[in-house]
């Protein structure tokens, strides 16, 4: 029988009955094969779901709410190139920017492969040039630093993977980053750097924003005030779908490169807004990093919902959110490089899922988005751990580790690893107060002491965590781990029926912030404000 959405729902919610009661202790203990039960693979990567708060039953209904939900229909809409950015009447597309020809993706009627190969292999080219030194200065001289000036999707990727692909980047030229209106951002980039070797990529799809507009001016002034206006040209590339803005900075249209509206910022990493990642790491490596979204990408248009890894994904997230109640998500790389894995992720779940209007504008009947954060593992335990562990919140998380270890001090990443083994299984089966009582008995603590501290030294456990596991980290598995989290993203959109591809929350502090500007200069009339608004710069120009 076909379920509605509404029933599905509701018989999750007598899963959650059931199960709440549970412990993960009795579960594991119930059933010892439960591992194999609730991990799946792709290749070298595995998914292990089970110590989440689920049973078979309730993965079964949420591939029904799944179902109910059209995921699979609207999953092939957004393959087809339909419009569902439905505000904004655009396709979504970011797949065809890593897709092969005999893919076929078509937008508004046209092959995008005859769109996208050309642009890459010209991103690419000059990539691999600025790293040979074949781009150069007026002088003739190689760049020795890159600068990507942008924010946001034009920023968190470039600068999330650069950092992760640490190791690959071999002989290429140092590439900083600056995204911040504050000026401390660009003057701290530039404070070591020689401007006559430097050179800037202005990332920025709209080429309006106010934070990278001011920055590229900045750096332009920056440029021009060592070495001249006329061989500061030389000194600045963009990544833009605007080129007459581009052109009307300055930038020599054969140093712009562009993509199309049906690529959203915070899914336009594979794109030309990539470009910084590809002089870190040259276009073999790029390459790589593409077939990893690829495949993942052909994965998840293929494969049946039960065995799906960006499905699976979503529909946990879904039952943590919806079912559970928990408000946020936690990602934890168990690796260093990818320090900055939360920061990007935040962007892309947070903007594309944070609405509380379905795509018919009604008001949501459901939670949607949760809070992303993290950081990397093991820093964060010595840091936020201790509330996942004992606080009142319960805080599921996503691990993630390498087999292989990513630097060559190996025998460190048999610590790392025991530390992820180790946090995982303290938040599913915790510590009881028996446990803990007769640790503090054997070790020689008076009765009354230990029952004091009996308390303090329990863990609840019973908190959820997925793992993800695969063999090591690398342009490809990188490219494979991202396209993971935007189609789980899309999924759990899908489900909460909200439209992940537009973003206008952020417009109204935009336009507030150019209104408010010039009440920041002396003398302004500030009577039309609210008090505290007002007072605020009242104490800002005292203070000045
Ligand atoms: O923060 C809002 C936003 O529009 C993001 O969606 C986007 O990634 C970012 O600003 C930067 O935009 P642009 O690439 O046009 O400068």
């Amino acid at each position: 029988m076909t379920q509605t959405v509404e029933q599905a729902w509701d018989i999750l919610a007598a899963d959650w009955q059931r199960l709440q009661s549970q412990h993960l202790r009795d579960m594991f203990a119930n059933d010892p094969d439960r591992f194999d039960g609730f991990s799946f693979s792709l290749d070298d990567l595995t998914i292990d779901f089970s110590k989440e708060r689920i049973d078979a039953g309730a993965l079964a209904h949420l591939f029904d709410l799944a179902r109910a939900a059209d995921v699979e229909d609207s999953r092939d809409a957004m393959f087809a190139g339909k419009h569902i950015n439905t505000t904004e009447d655009r396709a979504v597309l970011h797949v065809a920017l890593r897709g092969s020809p005999d893919d076929g993706y078509q937008a508004d009627g046209q092959a995008t492969a005859d769109l996208v190969d050309p642009v890459l292999s010209a991103f690419l080219q000059f990539a691999d040039d600025v790293r040979a030194g074949q781009v150069t200065n007026a002088k003739g001289v190689a760049f020795k630093d890159v600068i990507n000036i942008g924010i946001g999707g034009s920023d968190l990727g470039p600068v999330m993977a650069t950092r992760a692909m640490s190791k690959f980047s071999g002989e290429g030229p140092n590439v900083y980053f600056v995204s911040n209106v504050d000026g401390a951002h660009l003057r701290d980039a530039t404070r070591d750097l020689n401007p006559e070797t430097t050179l800037f990529l202005i990332a920025s799809k709209s080429f309006t924003t106010q934070e990278t507009m001011i920055n590229a001016q900045a750096a332009k002034v920056w440029v021009e005030n060592s070495i001249g206006v006329e061989a500061s040209k030389a000194h600045f590339a963009a990544v833009s779908t605007n080129l007459d803005a581009t052109s009307a900075f300055g930038i020599a249209p054969e140093r712009v490169f562009g993509f199309w509206d049906w690529v959203g910022g915070r899914y336009s990493l594979t794109s030309s807004i990539g470009l910084s990642l590809a002089i870190a790491i040259g276009s073999e490596n790029f390459r790589a990093f593409l077939d990893g979204f690829r495949d993942m990408d052909q994965h998840f248009k293929n494969t049946p919902l039960e065995r799906n890894l960006p499905v699976l994904l979503a529909l946990v997230g879904i039952w943590r959110r919806n079912i559970m109640g928990c408000a946020t998500v936690a990602l934890i790389p168990y690796n260093q490089r990818l320090e900055n894995f939360s920061s990007y992720l935040q962007q892309m779940d947070m903007e594309s899922n944070g609405k509380r209007v379905t795509k018919d504008g009604a008001e949501v009947a459901t939670k949607t988005g949760p809070v992303i954060w993290g950081d990397a593992g093991t820093n964060a335990q010595h840091s936020f751990f201790q509330l996942i562990h004992q606080g009142t919140d319960i805080v599921p998380i996503d691990f993630m580790i390498t087999a292989q270890p990513t630097s060559y001090l190996v025998e460190q990443h048999d610590l790392l690893t025991a530390n992820f083994l180790a946090q995982s299984h303290a938040l599913a089966f915790g510590k009881t107060a028996q446990e803990v009582r007769d640790e503090l008995l054997v070790a020689g603590d008076d009765p009354a002491t230990v029952e004091a501290l009996v308390p303090h030294r329990t863990f609840p456990g019973n908190r959820p965590s997925t793992s993800i596991l695969y063999s090591s980290l690398t342009p490809y598995s990188l490219g494979r781990l991202i396209a993971l989290y935007e189609h789980k993203v899309f999924v759990q959109g899908v489900i909460w029926n909200v439209n992940s591809f537009d973003q206008w929350g952020v417009e109204l502090g935009k336009v507030m912030a150019n209104q408010l500007a010039p009440m920041l200069d002396d003398g302004a009339d500030l009577s039309g404000l609210n008090s505290s608004t007002r007072g605020l710069i009242e104490n800002i120009h005292a203070l000045k």
